[in-house]
């Protein structure tokens, strides 16, 4: 499928999704949000893909949602466009692939809470993260309130959200907003690279792990470790989990990069 806005590429095992909307600095409008969904959609019935890597087209990752586009909405627009960025970004989380964020420059607003959806964020040195939406009379509105306190705790979230100021790649990183910082030269090799070693490893376990996480990061550990359980068990049923103890006990090895995703 063609999209005005994405490009998805598909590298052997990988996909690489770039929102591309460079004269807007990749800032998130109803088509663009539009297209990511159907993005996400074609990569989860792919069975050949089994993890994601998603970036921005030139200096921006994503500056925010579109400003533009919401300047003149009303209550009923305002909320509608939040329903849809929040259902879009929710999916995205929920995709039972492992998507790595390369965060290689603006990623403001909705560009911060898109990336936040993601597994794991790596960030450009010229990358530069905000939730700004409190300088132009709104909230964040695409999980903002929501992921960042989650993942960066309540005092730090509430301070960038209440200030909306922005910060570098290395204030990101002491926050824990990302994984680690790289150059802008070798952050999306870097990113490649870390997709095809998770996607290298036994596809139906990683599903699982994620899956087992991002449940269990909502309960109480008591909830949180029966649903470890479900998922190991779980894996008892695969191929995967067969052929890959049994290599280890007779060659000495993993079977990283042969596992059959059954
Ligand atoms: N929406 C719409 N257009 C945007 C945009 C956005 N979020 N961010 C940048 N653009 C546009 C600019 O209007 C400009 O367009 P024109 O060339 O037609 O004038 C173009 O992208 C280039 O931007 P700048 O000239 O401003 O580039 P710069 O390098 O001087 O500044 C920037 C870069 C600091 C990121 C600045 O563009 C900026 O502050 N952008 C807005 C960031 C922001 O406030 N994001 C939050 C949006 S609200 C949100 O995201 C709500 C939510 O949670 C759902």
């Amino acid at each position: 499928m063609d999209f005005n806005n994405i490009i998805l590429e598909k590298e052997e095992k990988i996909a690489v999704v770039t929102i591309n909307r460079p004269k807007a600095l990749n800032a998130l409008n109803s088509e663009t949000l539009t297209e990511l969904d159907s993005v996400i959609d074609e990569i989860d019935k792919d069975n050949e893909i089994l993890a994601v890597v998603l970036t921005g087209a030139g200096k921006s990752f994503v500056a925010g949602a579109d400003i533009s586009e919401m300047k003149d909405m009303n209550v009923v627009e305002g909320r509608k466009f939040g329903i849809l960025g929040n259902k879009v970004f929710r999916k995205l989380e929920n995709l039972e692939k492992p998507v790595i964020a390369a965060l290689n420059g603006f990623t403001l607003g909705g560009g911060c809470e898109i990336a936040m959806s993601c597994d794991i964020r790596i960030a450009s040195t010229k990358a530069k993260f905000g939730q700004p939406e409190v300088q132009l009379g709104i909230t964040p509105g695409f999980g903002g309130t929501q992921r960042l306190a989650r993942l960066i705790g309540p005092g730090a979230a509430k301070e960038l959200i209440y200030t909306g100021k922005i910060i570098n790649a290395e204030e990101a990183y002491r926050l824990g907003l990302v994984n680690r910082v790289i150059e802008p030269e070798t952050l999306l090799d870097e990113a490649k690279q870390l997709a095809n070693t998770i996607a290298a490893n036994a596809p139906i376990a990683v599903k699982l792990a994620k899956s087992a996480i991002n449940r269990g990061i909502q309960t109480d550990i008591d909830t949180g470790v029966s649903i470890e359980s479900e998922v190991f068990g779980a894996c008892f049923s695969t191929e995967d989990q067969k052929e890959g103890m049994n290599t280890f006990l007779n060659d000495k090895k993993y079977l990283t990069g042969n596992f059959k995703n059954k």
